[in-house]
């Protein structure tokens, strides 16, 4: 395993579009190590792979620290209801914004062994899903922010980064 560098906004791979993943290589699951330990070691609770540079629909989320997931070609199927919050993004260091997700979401993908799964969450895990799986389309939360980006040095609580 080894950590990848995180890209930052402004890399044009950010804004590209991410491809299906079609069959779980050797070089598929390095690299699905290497984002869970990018992501633990930067304390994200999220990250996608076009954040390390790889151009596949692969994201791992933990919002709690010890709830794993891998979810390969990611699809949001259900939404509902709404919550605003701030939001953090590995590839935006040191800025949060407040943006307004749905409060539940249902995801259907493939896991490491390409079997498909579905997945549900509400809350942080709701917005995570949310976050990642618009990295793989080339978005970023900061198109969505409502009111100004602001510094997380001003706030008086560290926020989680995606
Ligand atoms: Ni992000």
């Amino acid at each position: 395993m080894a950590i990848r560098t995180i890209r930052e906004i402004g890399d044009p791979v950010l804004n590209k579009v991410a491809k299906e993943v079609t069959e779980i290589t050797p070089r598929i699951r390095d690299l699905i190590d290497d984002m869970v330990e990018t992501m633990y070691e930067a304390n994200g609770v999220g990250l996608a792979a076009p954040q390390v540079g790889i151009l596949k629909r692969i994201v791992v989320i933990d919002v709690t620290g010890e709830d794993l997931l891998v979810l390969i070609n990611p699809r949001i199927v259900e939404t509902s209801g709404e919550q605003t919050g701030n939001e953090g993004c590995l590839s935006v260091p040191g800025k949060t914004g407040i943006v307004t997700r749905p409060n539940y979401v249902k995801v259907v993908a493939q896991n490491e062994d390409m079997e498909t799964i579905e997945l549900e969450g509400t809350e942080l895990l709701a917005r995570a899903f949310c976050h990642e799986i618009e990295h793989l389309d080339g978005h970023l939360y900061v198109e969505k922010v409502e009111g100004d980006l602001m510094n997380t040095a001003d706030l008086e609580d560290d926020e989680d980064e995606e």
